[in-house]
């Protein structure tokens, strides 16, 4: 399963991939009638079905429906399938990541921010049993400005002109998070920070 953001858009063809491929969702507070699905329900190895829900920020990001409502509404639906419900939640601001932890604890098994890039340190298990994490980070080149090459980043800051932006290739980490789930309350048991070196 592969959940996306606001860059999912960036390429056209990804207008009509997504409608083939069930395995990657797209943030699921777009409008009514966008390709593609903002939730996904896939089976382990052991045939226990585990729910992903993709959603986006608002807060300095693009002005899409509420997540918060959305996510309730989602959530409904998914709980008829399965209690174990994965958020990715990717958005810009801490305190809108932060919000939405709390106001779906108890109701998900967890709450992970993805888009900033940068790891935070903050993983834990929420009262009701979510596991929440702000920034799950990224799986990219620690040498660069959030994984762009940092003289083209740095020239852009400068000039106010676009600048062509290349991918950094330079100390590649992989950043991850792992979470630990009863499979029958769909409450979380633990969550595992990861930052490992890949040269
Ligand atoms: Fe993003």
């Amino acid at each position: 399963m592969l959940t996306s953001g606001n860059h999912i858009w960036d390429k056209k063809d990804a207008l009509s991939f997504i409608k083939k491929e069930e395995k990657l969702v797209r943030p699921a507070n777009y409008p009514e009638g966008t390709p593609g699905q903002g939730s996904a329900i896939i089976r382990t190895a052991g045939g226990v079905k585990v729910a992903v829900l993709n959603l986006e920020g608002r807060v300095f990001m693009n002005n899409l429906d509420c997540p918060f409502r959305v996510a309730d509404r989602e959530i409904e639906r998914l709980n008829v399938e399965t209690p174990i419900i994965f958020v990715d939640f990717h958005a810009e601001a801490t305190s809108e990541k932060a919000a939405l932890g709390f106001y779906l604890d108890g109701r998900v098994s967890a709450v992970v921010g993805t888009h900033t890039h940068v790891q935070t340190s903050d993983e834990r298990i929420l009262p009701g049993g979510t596991a929440y994490m702000t920034d799950a980070g990224m799986c990219g080149a620690f040498d660069s400005v959030i994984g762009v090459r940092k003289e083209e980043a740095i020239e852009r800051f400068l000039t106010q002109l676009p600048t062509k932006f290349e991918v950094a290739k330079k100390n590649i980490r992989l950043n991850a998070v792992v979470i630990e789930v009863n499979e029958t309350s769909g409450k979380a048991i633990s969550i595992e920070r990861i930052s490992v070196s890949c040269g």
